[in-house]
């Protein structure tokens, strides 16, 4: 059976269901962003809660944006300028939040796992908005609806993800999305950034060390953003790192000539993408920031709106309406 969801704090234990219909709700929104009038009054008299733990500016604008948008009030926590800095624990700070009776959080923490650590604590709807190596579910979301945008089907689409994979919160959660949907996913970066354990990931995961190959035949290449403080001499330097796994318009030729290039931001370019290739025609990086206001609305929309996310319980509670 499947339930109406509470929270997202992964993509992992949502079903293919769940994720289409959230991917269906999003594209309302998707037309919505192309009016002059961008403002709705769904959320109205509703407050969404932003507790960024972690520096962020594309992700918490664009909640920021979304619930705007949905016409309903913000409550701004940010890690640079809270009472974090002085030690509070995370739980007495979001006790501190939800005094202030929000009716949805968003988080972002340095911690995997910490939003589900407050969605069982608190008693209001949490979107993760990117925990430790964990996950970071919406920006999966709308890689995958730039993708369907695009592509037929995700069934069969090689997909080549290039970099630091066993760090990225946006990797886990693409391979968990796009795996559910029979993609085939390719994995190439520096031998110490990749995980071990590939096939407790997904079933249709391989791992190959030479980037010409990888992106050979690819319909998707996700570039992830290189973290500077992880690249440390001896063991791996700037030049070596660009020398073997930057994702230049040389390279990129291996791939379909209709494949799309997504990066979540913020691009590093020179470091894991050559300028050409971010700002060339296959590149999907603006679209994706357009699609994430839309994905983060649909969210917004049906778990602090109160609207089921969840095509089954939908077409329930339409029915029952209809009797
Ligand atoms: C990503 C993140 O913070 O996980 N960025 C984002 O949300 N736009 C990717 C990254 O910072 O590497």
């Amino acid at each position: 059976m499947l339930h109406r969801l509470e929270h997202l704090l992964g993509l992992e234990t949502l079903t293919r269901e769940q994720v289409t219909f959230i991917l269906d709700q999003s594209k309302p929104f998707q037309e919505f962003h192309r009016h002059p009038l961008k403002k709705l009054a769904t959320l109205r008299g509703k407050t969404v809660a932003l507790a960024f733990f972690e520096p962020s500016t594309r992700t918490r604008i664009s909640f920021a944006t979304a619930s705007a948008r949905l016409g309903a009030d913000i409550m701004n926590l940010q890690a640079e300028s809270s009472s974090l800095k002085k030690g509070e624990s995370l739980i007495d700070t979001v006790r501190t939040l939800e005094a202030m009776r929000p009716d949805g959080i968003v988080i972002r923490h340095s911690s995997s796992g910490a939003p589900h650590f407050v969605a069982e604590r608190l008693g209001i709807p949490v979107i993760n908005a990117g925990d430790g190596t964990h996950e970071h579910p919406t920006q999966a979301l709308l890689d995958a609806l730039t993708i369907r945008d695009r592509k037929e089907s995700f069934d069969g689409l090689h997909i080549t993800i290039l970099g630091d994979i066993i760090h990225s919160r946006v990797a886990r959660s693409n391979i968990h999305l796009l795996s559910k949907f029979g993609a085939r996913i390719t994995l190439c970066g520096p031998a110490m950034w990749m995980p071990r354990e590939l096939e407790s990931l997904a079933p249709n995961i391989r791992r190959v060390p030479k980037i010409e190959e990888a992106l050979e035949g690819a319909d998707v290449v996700f570039v992830l953003r290189v973290q500077t403080e992880r690249i440390n001499e001896p063991a791996l330097s700037a030049e070596e790192f660009i020398l073997g796994y930057q994702l230049t318009a040389e390279r990129l030729r291996r791939a379909k000539p209709d494949a799309l290039v997504l990066h979540p931001g913020p691009m590093i370019r020179g470091l894991e993408i050559d300028p050409l290739v971010a700002d060339g025609p296959q590149s999907c990086v603006l679209d994706q920031v357009t699609n994430g206001l839309a994905v983060r609305m649909a969210l917004l929309y049906h778990l602090v709106g109160g609207a089921p996310v969840d095509s089954s319980e939908n077409s329930k509670e339409q029915s029952s309406a209809a009797n």
